[in-house]
């Protein structure tokens, strides 16, 4: 069903900003955060979200939109709270950015920034699993949804086949590693084995 795999989304989502408050958490200590894992996060929410998660999104909000006006009028302006959450997300690439080319910025902006960005995402995430989802299960009959299933299954853009979700969930893995990786030489720097360490323990 479709709502199941808009959450399901949701939880990858969810787990990428983990990733990413994890990242955030290393930076506030004062030490390097993993800028490649940061970068792949940023390079993975410019394009999924926009590509693949809101549009579907936007085909149910449309139907409850004529199906029940006011349970929609109720959730507001879901493009426009997409729309928000992209500049929140060019604002995180920015920020990464100076940091990164040295320019003069806050710690504490950037932080702010980031924060800012998962704040909202986690906020969006909610509250479209509290209203919007259970509005649009209440509100759309079979007849609706076999509507936006075949309009899915139509789109002759490559972005909507199986085979690209496939590629998202590599990205996500690909992700999941470096993060893995990054913990585990984190963890090499703040706890060195000694001088007589297994040979096979490569801190
Ligand atoms: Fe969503």
């Amino acid at each position: 069903m479709i709502i199941d795999s808009l959450r399901q989304e949701h939880r990858n989502i969810e787990k990428l900003l983990l990733v990413l408050e994890r990242e955030l958490s290393v930076f506030d200590r004062g030490e390097r955060p993993d800028y490649q894992v940061i970068h792949a996060i940023i390079a993975y929410f410019l394009v999924y979200p926009n590509a693949y998660h809101h549009p579907q999104e936007d085909m149910v909000f449309e139907k409850l939109k004529s199906c029940d006006p006011a349970a929609a009028a109720n959730i507001g302006d879901l493009a426009a709270e997409h729309r928000s959450g992209a500049k929140r997300l060019q604002r995180v690439a920015q920020a990464v950015e100076s940091v990164l080319s040295d320019r003069e910025v806050l710690r504490e902006t950037v932080h702010g920034i980031v924060r800012d960005f998962i704040e909202h995402e986690r906020r969006h995430i909610a509250m479209e699993e509290r209203d919007f989802f259970p509005a649009a299960v209440r509100a759309l009959q079979p007849q609706e949804w076999a509507e936006i299933a075949s309009k899915l299954k139509d789109r002759k853009d490559p972005l909507f086949s199986e085979t690209v979700e496939e590629g998202f969930d590599a990205v996500r893995r690909h992700i999941f590693q470096l993060e893995q990786e990054a913990e585990a030489e984190r963890a090499c720097v703040t706890h060195p084995l000694p001088a007589s360490g297994s040979a096979a323990h490569r801190c």
